[in-house]
């Protein structure tokens, strides 16, 4: 008899290891918001590229995004994951790059316990979406310099052909292991109109809202990239 069932994202992790030992990367030469690369904008969504910057992802998976942004827009980076396997990986792959740390825990609890400020809080199909809107928005704001940015892409609310959500709680959703096997979790689900509720409520103010398909098969959009901002 099973007593616990790993998190989704833990199994994710371990399949992906099981692929073969992490090892040391060269960072990405692009920041990628979609889930095809090369494809939609890059890390200029975060504004010119000052050195020194700080900036956080929630929920950074293997690291690349952050490593691109560390080695290539001299950011202070921080990558946030709840899975320590995801951080191990990350930090195989790029812990040799400088001003970049990793962090294994929660997106809600890092923000809480950490006494920074960041200029940028970003999420790449990450804990946006997928951590309560209501708890982790008004955490982001707390730990967003004034004027600073937060930027998101999310699965597409209208990916699947179905409306989106006509609540602010969250929907079934899955993730899809590596052997093909789906695991459910919990998704909120927003239009751009309910995300701008969801910051407004928060303190932060939509400032663009961006949305992509599949580059070459016809259909409904697969990514939604939302930014909004402290003033
Ligand atoms: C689909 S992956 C995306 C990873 C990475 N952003 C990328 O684009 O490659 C989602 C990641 O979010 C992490 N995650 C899920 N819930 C989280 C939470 N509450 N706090 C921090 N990370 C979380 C998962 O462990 C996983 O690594």
């Amino acid at each position: 008899m099973r007593l616990a069932h790993p998190s989704p994202w833990h199994a994710h992790a371990v399949q992906r290891l099981a692929e073969g030992p992490a090892r040391a990367l060269l960072p990405p030469p692009r920041m990628e918001w979609t889930p095809h690369p090369g494809h939609g904008p890059g890390s200029e969504i975060l504004g010119p590229g000052t050195p020194g910057r700080r900036v956080v992802e929630l929920g950074c998976g293997p690291g690349h995004n952050i490593a691109h942004l560390a080695a290539h827009q001299c950011v202070k980076g921080t990558g946030v994951d709840l899975v320590g396997l995801q951080i191990r990986r990350a930090r195989s792959h790029y812990g040799h790059i400088d001003k970049l740390t990793f962090a294994a825990g929660h997106a809600l609890h890092y923000l809480q316990a950490t006494q920074e400020r960041f200029d940028v809080v970003y999420s790449v199909f990450g804990a946006v979406g997928i951590v309560s809107p209501g708890l982790l928005l008004p955490a982001i704001h707390e730990r967003l310099l004034p004027h600073g940015l937060l930027a998101f892409s999310v699965p597409h609310p209208r990916r699947s052909g179905w409306p989106p959500a006509i609540h602010d709680g969250p929907a079934h959703d899955f993730v899809l292991l590596p052997d093909h096997n789906r695991l459910p979790i919990a998704r909120w689900e927003f239009d751009v109109d309910r995300w701008a509720q969801q910051l407004h409520r928060a303190g932060l103010t939509l400032t663009g809202a961006l949305e992509f398909a599949h580059p070459t098969e016809s259909g409904s959009p697969t990514t939604l990239l939302i930014t909004a901002r402290r003033f």
